[in-house]
């Protein structure tokens, strides 16, 4: 084992690398986990005392010169560390961020504002059954009423549509939670309308419902009040404006004063000044009667809202498709939204 060792140190001592390659070869040799400087140690764990004696010290130089080898200046590089491509100086790449839709954005400023006034978030199907499409909201079948809002049918079911209103909502809700009912249920509706600069066949609605004991049409307008006021960022002037809806009783239509201050206002407001921004009303007692909720003891306020009509009002906003086209040059405007 003395000669062995010998040798070895010899031809640490001679080793010369000429390239990385040949000092990762004697790094695996030496210091491997089957290499030479293992393996000699464990055969020494079974020598003599004796022998050990006169081998230790060898050993442990040949150790050290193995070691030595691997000096700062003479470290091998593995493919991984190697750097010499990496210019870290350079300016970074430009990545595109994407940014909060601005119908998201309303959405979200709405949904907020209602649950800081006790309303909680509730969903339903875009895909609906005629009860709680229509029936159910006292618009039975043969009602002109049906008329109002064209309907996408579902042709293998004629029983099945695409949800006209999130008023399919307020039903599914009080089909399955007995009041007190606060909510609010924003979604995509569908109607069969031909597309234009005002009016699409997919726009979102947020609806709200409030069922409680003596809830009168003051709270409604309470209500409605805080959520302009809030919207806006100011005290507005608002109308109700006497309307129909069949699952309302009394029913009105919500106007703000936007003013006529500029050409643009006498254009949108068409020369009134006002602006309709949502229908409302209290619940039908038959409504109530339709999803067993007792009509005498309870009473309810509901409204429907657009929210690209929302948006385009406080963005300014004189074409509904630039929401859906995905046009980069439209929602890059949008980017300081986050929410
Ligand atoms: N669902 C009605 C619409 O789509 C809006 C509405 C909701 C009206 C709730 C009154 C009460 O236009």
């Amino acid at each position: 084992m003395e000669q062995e060792i010998d040798k070895l140190k010899k031809e640490v001592l001679d080793f010369n690398p000429k390239d990385n390659n040949e000092l990762l070869l004697f790094r695996q040799k030496f210091l491997g986990k089957k290499g030479v400087l293992n393996k000699l140690f464990s055969d020494f764990k079974s020598l003599s005392v004796e022998e050990k004696r006169k081998i230790g010290s060898p050993l442990n130089e040949l150790k050290g010169l193995i070691n030595n080898v691997f000096n700062a200046d003479n470290q091998p590089k593995t493919q991984k560390t190697s750097n010499d491509s990496i210019d870290l100086t350079l300016p970074g790449l430009n990545t595109n961020m994407g940014s909060t839709h601005p119908i998201s954005f309303v959405r979200n400023k709405i949904i907020k504002m209602f649950r800081e006034a006790g309303f909680s978030l509730s969903k339903g199907p875009e895909i609906e059954d005629d009860w709680h499409n229509f029936s159910a909201l006292n618009i039975p079948e043969s009602h002109p009423a049906r008329d109002m809002q064209d309907t996408f049918f579902i042709s293998l079911n004629p029983d099945m549509m695409l949800r006209t209103h999130t008023s399919s909502v307020q039903v599914r809700y009080m089909e399955n939670n007995p009041p007190p009912i606060r909510i609010i249920s924003p979604g995509r509706v569908f109607r069969n309308e031909d597309v234009s600069a005002r009016s699409h066949c997919l726009f979102h609605q947020i609806e709200g419902l409030c069922v409680d004991q003596d809830i009168s049409f003051a709270d409604l307008k309470l209500i409605i009040q805080y959520f302009v006021n809030n919207l806006f960022g100011k005290e507005k002037k608002i109308r109700f404006r006497p309307s129909f809806f069949p699952f309302t009783e009394p029913s009105a239509e919500v106007d703000i004063f936007w003013g006529l201050e500029t050409e643009t206002d006498y254009r949108i407001t068409k020369g009134t000044g006002w602006l309709e921004i949502m229908g409302c009303g209290m619940v039908d007692p038959a409504v109530l009667k339709n999803v067993n909720i007792n009509p005498e003891k309870y009473s309810g306020f509901a409204f429907g809202m657009g929210i690209e009509r929302i948006a385009m009002l406080l963005y300014q906003i004189d074409d509904i498709r630039l929401f859906y086209e995905n046009d980069i040059r439209f929602l890059s405007q949008f980017r300081s939204l986050t929410n």
